[in-house]
């Protein structure tokens, strides 16, 4: 049974104009989505920059305001509740930051920074406050020294570990990680997601991650939900994302994942020109005239895709 559900959830912003500066339109930023967690799983959101998922992680932990919908954590509602401090929502969901440069106050040192979290919302002696810090410096693979320097003192890896330490410091369910590794190395990513990936395991975390790239989120995600203009266009697990994708838009996305083996290269170029015809010439089935994303509709119990005629594929 799933912990926490999100139902319907919509954020429309207000663009205001004219001469009397009223509301001329709205941007649907996220436009009606539904998922749910369960306790361990990492779930991956993707889609192109401006598809609405950093307002969908941000709504969820209340830093955005939410025009319609509910999140019900535990059986509770609190949808309205998000924004108070230390409640046990405030305290379970936490976040990490694509940019850890600018989520971390560059006049505090490591130990403020992560005795933040810890002093919200529990009620530790000076003395156990000191022990919590260095065991999270332990957890993310930092050196205890580390708690004495100031963020910019770090690499952008290093910053992101010290980011993870401070979401985790009291104990989550749930991370909502928005392009955690977007702005790192390569090589740098993958040492990253696997600490993510340890944390995991030893604390039976959920994620939900967020990026732009199909590619990245391969290794990381039980279920995959893919964002196109503030709505779902295709939801299943990992295997039935990659394997068996129906959206024209998930085709779109998996082919525009780089390729490094050289004897498969024109075979994908071929495909990724398929991908691109198509686009074009089956919008219908897969938008309507305002080219809005239809409703989802299940192919199997995990998987569902946004399109006229699902069961026919395509
Ligand atoms: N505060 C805001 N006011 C108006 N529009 C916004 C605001 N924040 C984001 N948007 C718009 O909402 C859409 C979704 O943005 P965002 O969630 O940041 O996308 P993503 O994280 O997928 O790149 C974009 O079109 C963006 O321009
Ligand atoms: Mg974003």
């Amino acid at each position: 049974m799933s912990f926490m559900q999100i139902k319907d959830l919509c954020v429309h912003y207000p663009i205001r104009g004219g001469f009397f500066n009223t509301v001329v339109d709205q941007v649907y930023a996220v436009d009606g989505i539904t998922m749910e967690f369960d306790k361990g799983k990492t779930y991956g959101l993707v889609g192109e920059s401006g598809c609405g998922k950093s307002t969908t992680g941000k709504a969820i932990i209340g830093l955005e305001r939410i025009t319609s919908g509910s999140i019900i954590y535990e059986g509770e509602e609190v949808t309205n509740q998000r924004r108070k401090r230390n409640s046990a929502y405030n305290r379970d969901v936490q976040m990490i930051f694509q940019d850890s440069h600018s989520s971390m106050n560059p006049r505090k040192r490591v130990s403020d920074i992560l005795a933040e979290p810890i002093r919200n919302f529990t009620n530790m002696t000076p003395d156990e406050e000191r022990r919590r810090i260095n065991e999270l410096l332990a957890i993310v693979g930092m050196p205890e020294d580390a708690k004495h320097k100031y963020p910019h003192e770090f690499s952008g890896g290093q910053r992101q570990r010290l980011g993870i330490a401070r979401a985790v410091a009291c104990n989550p369910k749930l991370i909502i990680a928005d392009e955690p590794v977007s702005a790192l190395d390569l090589s740098v990513q993958a040492q990253v997601l696997n600490f993510m990936q340890d944390i995991q395991d030893e604390y039976g975390l959920s994620y939900l991650f967020i990026s732009h790239d199909l590619g990245v989120v391969k290794h990381m995600c039980d279920d995959i939900a893919i964002m196109y203009r503030g709505r779902f266009v295709e939801r299943g697990t990992s295997k039935e994302i990659y394997a068996d994708p129906r959206h024209i838009y998930t085709h779109r996305l998996l082919s525009a994942i780089p390729n490094i083996e050289p004897e498969t290269r024109l075979e994908r170029k071929v495909e990724r020109l398929q991908v691109e015809k198509d686009y074009k010439d089956k919008q219908h089935n897969y938008y309507d005239e305002n080219g809005k994303v239809h409703p989802l509709q299940p192919i199997t119990d995990t998987h569902f895709v946004a399109m006229l005629n699902a069961e026919g594929g395509n």
